[in-house]
């Protein structure tokens, strides 16, 4: 995102290109379908999303609403993070703002903005106010001179809140609604969480309404040239690739190393011990107190030596295909964050390179 110069120094969003093409497609054309963007965690989703938002033309009016800000547990928490309040404002003096004229897409990162009165009217008990209905309406009317665009951040968030029904439910059908049937809002729904992009994949309201797009980790490409714009040399570029691979979040720690004229070195080899730390804790945690997940209201235990043997498969392999691995161990694996289940692609593997390190150490000494 654009900082501005108030940071010594600051590292730029960096490449993208192929991810960036394939979205501003999706914004050229009439929304058809849903957009679930996914992929590991910090693999830099949001990041894309956000920068991307600063580019475009002022056709476009962009609501961002993240789910992970607030802790979401009952229906007025959700209404509260969907919408922002301008108080004692007229409804159509706010969407006539939103559409005034201006040089760049207006983009509201916090929340679709409303008056306190409907809001109010969305909270009361009871009430018959459906904010869904509401929204349609509203999006209907800034389509009739832009373009709108929400982006739901962290969708999973909400993938388990029950009220009258599940909410996801309904979101997904409104969603349906914006794009397949009135073409009036595009729409882009991101999680990392991939069991939560699982089950959206093999939801049958959504078979054919929606597309993937995977916002993966760097590939080695793509990393060195990150690095060598930090001035990275071309053999610290090999050994990082090699140590701890092109998840950016990985990455902009060791530039900032740099930058502040610490030992890279040093701070590759306690990211890894850190994480091999972590993971082996997990498995410890196992062995000694069990564990379970639990699919359509019914508990499965976890066995220690399965979670062994899956995680052997990564001995020789960086991905093994979704067929080889057990549903349960896998779901386990991807729950505390160790694998990453790529669902349209059907591969498993390690949430990074460094974990994939890590897990092989690991297995070297048990
Ligand atoms: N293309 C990029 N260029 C430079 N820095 C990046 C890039 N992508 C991500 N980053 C940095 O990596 C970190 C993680 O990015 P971000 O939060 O966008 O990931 P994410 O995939 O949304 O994470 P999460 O899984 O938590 O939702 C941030 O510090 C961000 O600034
Ligand atoms: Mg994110």
């Amino acid at each position: 995102m654009n900082t501005t110069k108030k940071f010594e120094y600051d590292i730029e969003f960096f490449n993208r290109e192929k991810e960036k093409q394939e979205i501003l497609n999706v914004l050229r054309a009439k929304p058809q379908l849903i957009n679930f963007i996914y992929g590991p965690i910090n693999s830099g989703k949001t990041t894309l999303i956000t920068s991307l938002i600063e580019e475009l033309p002022e056709t476009y009016v962009v609501f961002y609403v993240n789910l992970r800000r607030k802790s979401i547990t009952k229906y007025e928490d959700f209404i509260r993070v969907l919408f922002s309040v301008e108080k004692n404002k007229d409804i159509k003096d706010i969407i006539k703002g939103l559409i005034a004229k201006v040089e760049k897409a207006i983009y509201t990162s916090q929340g679709i903005p409303i008056n306190d009165s409907l809001l109010d009217g969305f909270l009361k008990k009871d009430s018959r106010e459906d904010p869904l209905e509401f929204l349609e309406n509203y999006f209907k009317e800034i389509s009739k001179t832009k373009i709108p665009i929400l982006i739901i951040d962290e969708l999973q968030m909400i993938g388990d809140l029950e009220i009258n029904g599940k909410l996801i439910q309904r979101l997904f059908n409104f969603f349906i609604g914006l794009t397949k049937e009135l073409h009036i809002c595009h729409v882009f729904a991101l999680s990392s969480d991939s069991l939560f992009i699982e089950k959206v994949y093999a939801e049958a309201i959504l078979k054919d309404r929606c597309r993937y797009l995977l916002i993966d980790n760097f590939d080695e490409e793509t990393t060195k040239k990150f690095l060598k714009k930090h001035n990275f040399s071309g053999k610290e570029q090999e050994n990082i690739c090699k140590d701890i691979g092109g998840k950016p979040a990985h990455l902009i720690r060791i530039i900032d190393v740099q930058n502040r004229g610490g030992d890279v070195i040093t701070e590759i080899g306690a990211m890894s011990e850190n994480r091999k730390k972590e993971i082996k804790d997990t498995l410890r945690k196992l062995r000694r107190f069990g564990s379970e997940v639990v699919f359509d209201n019914i508990h499965y235990k976890i066995d220690y030596n399965d979670v062994l043997s899956t995680l052997k498969m990564f001995n020789e392999r960086d991905k093994i295909s979704a067929g080889e691995i057990d549903e349960v161990i896998k779901m386990y694996l991807v729950k505390n964050n160790i694998l990453f289940a790529e669902c349209a692609n059907e591969t498993i593997k390690p949430q990074s390179k460094l974990d994939l390190l890590a897990i092989r150490e690991i297995l070297k000494e048990i």
